[in-house]
């Protein structure tokens, strides 16, 4: 037997890492190989993913880098069917919602290989955002779908996929955090590595942004708002934002880069994984657009602020630390008064977010294809 893993982007990286030591455990009735499309190819936006969580190098690199979303995911799919020439792998298994994974479903599922999707059935119900469209598309040609919370089951069934395909197993990113957690990087070490020991307070406490969604940072009149609320919020707590290359550049050509150059906002490179859970740990509060983070940050009790008008992940609101903001100022400052004044949602954990979901996906992987364990 043989499992071809794919990664493509940034959020891929921490999912697989997990998914690939348990699916290495079936070893040797198990071969397993791992595809990189080269989507993300910065060195801060890959490498030091790998590094971090210790995953082996890409067998295949497909290099496809940026482009327009058609192109993209075109040359995913060109090179993703000529390197599985001559190869007839048991099954192929994707993770998360990134142009990679549906170019590489739909290559795989033409051919007649099974595709296993780990991060199933998330719907934010808003088909302006890419990721909502990969994800009901990968849905819909895969034949294992496992689901991280409830509501993904139920998104599921709706769209009319068979009962006995879907497997609730929790969530693997959660996996990685709780692996990672005692080697993550503190907020004060990543400030004077950044040359400024002075940044954060006596009390040590700042608020983490990430934004990088094209909703949020495309728009001049958007991003210009949004900047100007994070501005006001700095005047009140410090923050420290770590820049997506996409909120760069966009920052550059709508000249707003000016309206963060003060003392109380810390403009980072994008940060490895280890540098953001520990900025994320020992965080005030999270302001983001980020799927990922607003699990995390359920995951690790910590407020958090979703910059956006909905949620595909609506456990962290309903039992998690997350609280959904839009892009009104008003709104957002809301939040974050709430939070100062409060200390916000605390939250608790969901079920299976327990640090064994990669566990459980290489169990029921075993069963259904027939791979017999070693021992
Ligand atoms: C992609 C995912 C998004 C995910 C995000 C995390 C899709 C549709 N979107 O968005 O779901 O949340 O990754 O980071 O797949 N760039 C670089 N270096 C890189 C990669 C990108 O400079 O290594 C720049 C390029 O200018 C590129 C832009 O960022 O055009 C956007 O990259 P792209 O991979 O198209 O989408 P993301 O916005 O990163």
């Amino acid at each position: 037997h043989s499992i071809i893993c794919i990664v493509g982007a940034r959020p891929n990286f921490m999912k697989i890492a997990p998914i690939m030591a348990a699916l290495n455990a079936l070893k040797p009735a198990l071969e397993v190989t791992l595809v990189h499309t080269g989507q993300h190819y910065d060195v801060a936006m890959n490498e030091q993913y790998f590094q971090a969580l210790g995953i082996p190098a890409p067998d295949i690199n497909l290099e496809v880098g940026s482009g327009t979303h058609a192109t993209q995911t075109a040359e995913v799919m060109c090179r993703f069917e000529a390197a599985l020439e001559g190869k007839n792998p048991t099954a192929i298994l994707v993770v998360g919602d990134v142009n990679s994974t549906i170019a590489c479903a739909l290559v795989a599922t033409k051919k007649g290989i099974p595709v296993i999707h780990v991060e199933a059935g998330l719907r934010s119900f808003d088909r302006g955002m890419p990721e909502e469209i990969n994800r009901v598309l990968t849905d819909q040609i895969s034949d294992m779908l496992f689901t991280t919370e409830p509501s993904g089951k139920d998104n599921l069934l709706r769209e009319g996929v068979a009962a006995q395909r879907i497997h609730f197993v929790g969530n693997v990113m959660i996996d990685t955090l709780k692996n990672n957690l005692p080697r993550a990087i503190s907020a004060r070490k990543i400030a004077s590595d950044a040359g400024r020991e002075d940044f954060l307070p006596e009390d040590g406490k700042y608020a983490v942004l990430t934004m990088h969604r094209p909703s949020n940072v495309d728009d001049e009149v958007v991003l210009a708002s949004l900047i100007n609320t994070v501005v006001s919020i700095s005047n009140q707590l410090p923050v420290i934002f770590p820049l997506h290359p996409r909120t760069k550049s966009m920052l550059h050509k709508f000249g707003l880069e000016k309206l963060l150059d003060t003392p109380n906002i810390l403009l980072l490179p994008p940060m490895g994984y280890l540098e953001m859970l520990g900025l994320m740990q020992g965080a005030t509060v999270v302001l983001t657009d980020s799927g990922g983070i607003q699990e995390e940050t359920t995951a690790l009790g910590v407020p958090c602020i979703t910059l956006r008008e909905n949620t595909e992940r609506p456990i962290t609101v309903e039992q998690g630390s997350n609280t959904i903001a839009g892009q009104n100022p008003q709104a957002i400052m809301a939040i974050f008064d709430d939070v100062m004044r409060t200390g916000g949602k605390a939250g608790r954990i969901p079920e299976y977010w327990d640090g064994r979901a990669s566990n459980r996906i290489a169990d029921l992987i075993a069963i259904e294809f027939g791979i017999p364990r070693a021992s």
